[in-house]
């Protein structure tokens, strides 16, 4: 078989694509792709719907061939890439990322070539047989060929893992890029683990634990990989943004602590959980916009027991879980027990309750919501410190601001040159004083991302951060820009 460089196969003549363009097409092909699947799966070969989404996956292909010439979806790795290019992981396109990406490797496919010989027709039979392939079958990759054979589709060629190209084995893949995978899929395994809790009483601990362990080795390899992303915005799921949010923070805090790997996975799982019992909870409780009613205040206050309820009623128990519901049930109580569920017998609250409050708590107050707007990191701390021996413990609170700096990465901030910049890296040393990426200058003009290390800038600062400001007051996604 071919392998699927470039010179193999016919390049486009019409126009020449940027990498950046390439990407985007890209992604919305692989999304038309899984949309397509998506309504094949569900309905008969001859349901106009099916017809629609494949017209429509068709044309984008055919317009993506005639820039680009024939096509080839690899996969390298967990990554995805049309010919040489990798393919970026956007919030949106995720699922649909990560579903054509797991069936490739579990078809141990490496490519699927799309060549322009392609029609209508045999791209819907592909489609169909591509999702017949059992998965049981020791040989899914020659039984998908061979279908193909069968069914004299010439328009696509597949490719083994081995096969592929060297040039696009071995590109490099940055760990903001592992990040961003890490982070998706967690957000996805954390929200059907939530509700299987809930509806079946059963809970996948190895699957979680899987989806952390990357975030846990992620954090111990580069504590800034993952910060840019929780600046991402996203109402409709906020909470289970939020609760890998609170996972990431409390591993960051953890590391510090030198909580060993286990320990971290064991605290990344427990945060992924602490709000659980907000899962039955009434959206439009949940995100009032005015003040809650005295009743809607209490049905609000009982997540923690709701939380602790449901983690004992699984059919398995772990020490794993107990910790879960340890941390669910205490994280509003606070350091001096002064807040929520009140307890009948003092007692002290666990050391990852201790944590998780505090991720928790720093996350809440940055996150946009429906009804309100994010208070900035650096107001948030300091209101948090306020609060420093009652919500939260002080010594824990000190680490977690020294680790996430006054100016935590991802913080849009105004110069007193009057440029704007993102926080890329903080200083524990200089916590007023991270590097920044340059985006504007003075006079509101885009820059191509200088970055400044406030810290060392000789013996006269010249650069200062003089206010936070909110990203999306400037329309900025700050996630994109790092
Ligand atoms: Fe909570
Ligand atoms: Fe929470």
């Amino acid at each position: 078989m071919n392998k699927p460089t470039t010179s193999t196969f016919l390049p486009g003549e019409l126009e020449k694509l940027t990498e950046r363009q390439i990407g985007k097409f890209g992604t919305t092909f692989i999304l038309q792709l899984y949309g397509s699947l998506k309504t094949i799966h569900l309905h008969e070969f001859h349901n106009p719907a099916v017809g629609k989404s494949l017209e429509k996956l068709y044309g984008t292909l055919t317009d993506l061939q005639s820039k680009i010439g024939d096509l080839v979806l690899q996969l390298v790795d967990e990554y995805l890439f049309l010919n040489e290019i990798r393919l970026p992981i956007h919030a949106e396109s995720f699922m649909a990322y990560d579903v054509i990406a797991s069936r490739m490797k579990n078809y141990r496919i490496g490519g699927i070539a799309f060549l322009r010989e392609i029609d209508l027709e045999e791209l819907k039979k592909f489609m169909y047989l591509f999702l017949q392939i059992d998965l049981q079958s020791r040989e899914p990759f020659e039984q998908l060929a061979a279908s193909l054979h069968n069914h004299a589709i010439g328009g696509i060629r597949l490719f083994r893992p081995e096969e592929i190209a060297k040039n696009v084995r071995s590109t490099p893949v940055d760990i903001r890029e592992k990040a961003k995978i890490a982070y998706f899929r967690t957000i996805f395994v954390a929200k059907q683990t939530a509700r299987d809790v809930l509806e079946k009483e059963t809970l996948n601990v190895r699957r979680v634990k899987r989806a952390v362990q990357p975030i846990v080795d992620l954090v111990l390899q580069d504590e800034f990989a993952l910060l840019g992303l929780m600046t991402i915005q996203n109402y409709d799921a906020y909470t289970s943004n939020h609760s890998v949010n609170v996972s990431v923070y409390s591993i960051i805090l953890g590391q510090k602590l030198g909580l060993s790997k286990k320990q971290l996975g064991d605290l990344g799982v427990t945060a992924l959980f602490h709000d659980i019992g907000k899962t039955e909870i009434p959206n439009k409780v949940l995100n009032k916009p005015s003040k809650l009613t005295e009743e809607e205040w209490r049905v609000l206050q009982e997540h923690p027991i709701t939380a602790a309820i449901a983690l004992v009623k699984l059919k398995e128990v772990s020490e794993l879980i107990v910790k879960a519901m340890i941390v669910g049930f205490e994280h509003h109580l606070n350091y001096d027990l002064s807040g929520y569920p009140k307890l009948t017998r003092q007692r002290k609250q666990h050391p990852f309750s201790r944590i998780v409050s505090i991720a928790d708590c720093f996350d809440a107050m940055t996150s946009s919501r429906v009804y309100n707007k994010p208070v900035s990191p650096d107001n948030a701390l300091a209101l948090m410190l306020k609060k420093s021996g009652k919500t939260h413990d002080p010594v824990l609170l000190k680490l977690f601001i020294n680790t996430i700096g006054v100016y935590p990465v991802g913080t849009l901030v105004q110069l007193n040159t009057g440029e704007l910049g993102i926080v890329l890296r903080t200083n524990p040393r200089e916590i007023l004083r991270p590097q920044v990426k340059l985006i504007l200058d003075s006079q509101g003009r885009k820059l191509d991302g200088e970055v400044i290390n406030l810290a060392a800038q000789g013996e006269t600062f010249k650069r200062e951060i003089v206010r936070v400001l909110n990203p999306t007051e400037y329309g900025i996604n700050v996630s994109d820009l790092m």
